[in-house]
């Protein structure tokens, strides 16, 4: 039986193809490349030394992914496939949620039909109601401030509706705080298309001396220095929880939410010193105004996946700092170079 990752060309896609590998699964994977690059599925291959069936489509496709699941042996679906820029989709809410409402439905359809019944979906910190109490648990207030969010969170609303109408259906909710850091060798990481949103990846580029400064979006927060706080969490052990959770699936049927975080809050300002101190670089920056729609504090309870995934990040942020520059430096302008 096999594993079928979709969107397994992007950043957390990437590193959980290899960790599954690693971990003696075999997996297939589809991706379209809209937001991402086919070196992505080379560099897997060659760190994880192992061939696998990659396929280029869009998951909307209900036809290929027929013909996908007909032609290999589909245990278990992990969806990372989907639209994932807050400030775009406030602009094209429509292709937002087409997108990412469609993919997991066809997905859901195609599975049905082929007595597929594990599901591990890719959710995020964002379907928490802001004003949430930290460290925010599962069984927090849900709502959202963009669509984005909303895609991720009617999502979580039909999967778990599936798994409720069918009791054969095993649905594990992942909800990812901040994913930073990269492959330890260099060769794997976040690829961001244009200007960064996020925060490391604008670090690491102005690091680079490709942007100028960094924008501190606040310094007048309710924080240990004023800059917003957030959960950063290395991607490897983020892709680790994508593991322990196929383990769950097998063993437990129902839906269930779990948080993917460290429960270590950080602020912007300790993210640019540790990464500044570990790297031996300078990261020039300006205080600016807040970005509309932060909030000051958001960091997980992370003791649900320990106690029912026995899943606990292990990398510190020195880890992150190292290795989201390794990569970056490595490849300055990521997969599609010069
Ligand atoms: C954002 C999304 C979240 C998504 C996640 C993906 C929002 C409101 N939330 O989380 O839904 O799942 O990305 O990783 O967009 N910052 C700066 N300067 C920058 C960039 C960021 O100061 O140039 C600050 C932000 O104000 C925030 C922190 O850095 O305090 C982290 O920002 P970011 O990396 O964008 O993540 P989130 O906003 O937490």
């Amino acid at each position: 039986m096999s594993i079928l990752v979709t969107g397994g060309a992007g950043y957390i896609g990437s590193h959980t193809c290899v960790k599954l590998i690693e971990n003696g699964y075999d997996i297939v994977v589809v991706d379209d490349l809209s937001n991402s690059h086919i070196k992505a599925i080379e560099r897997v291959k060659e760190l994880a030394g192992k061939d696998f069936p990659f396929y280029e489509f869009d998951v909307c496709d209900g036809n290929k992914l027929d013909e996908l699941f007909t032609k290999h042996d589909i245990g278990c679906v992990i969806h990372f496939a989907g639209f994932k820029a807050v400030g775009e989709s406030v602009e094209k809410p429509l292709e937002y949620y087409s997108n990412n409402l469609k993919t997991t439905m066809t997905l859901c359809r195609v599975m049905k039909r082929h007595n597929v019944n594990k599901f591990i979906f890719s959710s995020s910190a964002t379907v928490y109601k802001p004003g949430s109490q930290m460290p925010v648990s599962e069984d927090a207030e849900l709502g959202c401030t963009n669509p984005y969010g909303w895609s991720k969170l009617i999502c979580e609303r039909i999967l778990t509706d599936i798994a409720y109408a069918d009791d054969t259906w095993s649905v594990v909710l992942l909800r990812y705080f901040n994913p930073i850091g990269a492959h330890e060798s260099g060769k794997i990481g976040e690829d961001p298309a244009g200007i960064p949103n996020n925060l490391v990846p604008y670090i690491t580029q102005t690091a680079l001396g490709r942007l100028e400064k960094l924008s501190v979006f606040g310094n007048d927060y309710d924080t240990h220095d004023g800059t917003g706080v957030r959960d950063y969490i290395h991607v490897q052990d983020l892709a680790q929880g994508h593991v322990d959770a196929i383990r769950y699936a097998d063993e437990n049927k129902g839906a269930i939410a779990i948080n993917l975080g460290t429960g270590i809050g950080y602020s912007v300002l300790d993210i640019v010193n540790a990464f500044e101190k570990v790297n031996g670089v300078k990261v020039p920056y300006v205080i600016a105004p807040r970005r509309e729609g932060d909030v000051a504090t958001v960091y997980a309870n992370a003791n649900k996946a320990k106690e029912l995934l026995g899943w606990e990040a292990k990398k510190n942020l020195e880890d992150m700092c190292r290795d989201s520059w390794r990569w970056q430096k490595q490849n300055p302008k990521g997969y599609a170079g010069e």
